[in-house]
């Protein structure tokens, strides 16, 4: 199987992302890092361990890494997913034990371990954990086998300011540093999240998945009302599985390699992924950037693997 490290601020979408992982053969999680944003750490690092336990698998080794970005007050997003990051379905207080070791060390420790290129990063949220273990340790950008993350937006901009998406706004100077590692980078922005939204129909079917589909239809029902209440839509996008989704399933996305540089400065745009999509600039690819995503195929996928958790 596939070699996956998940680094995350669960949130309702990043909770599914962990899910959809844990119910797939093809992929070995080795740890899952938390790191502040949607809520802060003291929240998501609970959050984490509850959903592994969740998933039948308290074995899963969980990190507490950063709980603020590298140079930058934390950014929360409670209006979305409420005051826990997971409200819409409670679960119990986990009781698998939180590890000691500092998510950072981890990382930098276990991709100095394990063979060149056969580990995957997959961040779901600020990318601060990662920047930092970057910083820290450049020998390890050449080990990494990809990053594959959830953040940036092109044609639809953003979600927390006018021009930049949360996961990267909340931490742009950790973002750089990703964008410049040199490490293979495929990024899933919101001009592909946006496309897999949850209807009344996908729900009613993650309902009728057993016990843990109906924990996500619990979850999927309170993360929509913001979007519902706001935007008048029918449902609300279900970002972060799509990382998973495109390791699983990459014949279900499309996207083009292009230049990807982060606007860390500008008061106005801190935090945009400046992406040359139609290549008018001659700065050489960074990044496969996704833009299409067959949402059906990748529901049913979900739901299909939520069912045999
Ligand atoms: C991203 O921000 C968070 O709110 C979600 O979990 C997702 O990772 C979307 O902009
Ligand atoms: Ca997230």
């Amino acid at each position: 199987p596939m070699k996956i490290i998940i680094d995350t601020d669960p949130g309702q979408d990043d909770a599914v992302a962990i899910l959809l992982a844990l119910a797939s053969p093809e992929i070995e999680v080795m740890g899952i890092t938390a790191v502040a944003g949607n809520v802060p750490l003291s929240m998501t690092e609970v959050n984490a361990r509850k959903v592994c336990e969740l998933a039948g698998r308290p074995d899963v080794a969980v990190f507490a890494g950063c709980d603020a970005p590298m140079t930058r007050p934390l950014v929360t997003a409670e209006h979305v997913h409420g005051k826990t990051g997971l409200d819409g379905y409670d679960l119990p207080e986990p009781s698998m034990p939180l590890q000691d070791m500092h998510a950072v060390d981890w990382i930098i420790e276990t991709l100095r371990t394990e063979a060149p290129g056969t580990v995957t990063l997959c961040p779901l949220g600020p990318l601060t954990n990662i920047g930092t273990a970057l910083d820290r340790a450049p020998d390890i950008a050449d080990r990494i086998a990809r990053i594959v993350l959830m953040g940036g937006a092109y044609f639809e901009v953003g979600n927390i300011t006018p021009a930049a998406e949360f996961n990267i706004y909340v931490d742009p100077e950790a973002a750089q540093i990703v964008f410049r590692s040199g490490v293979p980078l495929t990024v899933l922005p919101l001009d592909c999240t946006h496309k897999a939204l949850t209807t009344r129909a996908r729900n009613a079917a993650f309902a009728a998945a057993g016990r843990i589909g109906e924990v996500v239809a619990g979850w999927t029902g309170f993360f929509e009302r913001f979007d519902k209440e706001k935007y008048g839509s029918e449902g609300a996008p279900l970002h972060d599985p799509c990382v998973i989704a495109w390791l699983l399933r990459p014949d279900l996305f499309r996207g083009r390699e292009v230049n990807v540089e982060i606007e860390a400065q500008s008061d106005l745009t801190r935090g945009m992924t400046v992406a040359d999509w139609w290549g008018v600039t001659d700065r050489a690819a960074n990044a496969l950037f996704i833009g299409e995503v067959d949402a059906d195929g990748f529901f049913q996928m979900l739901t299909d693997r939520l069912a045999r958790l």
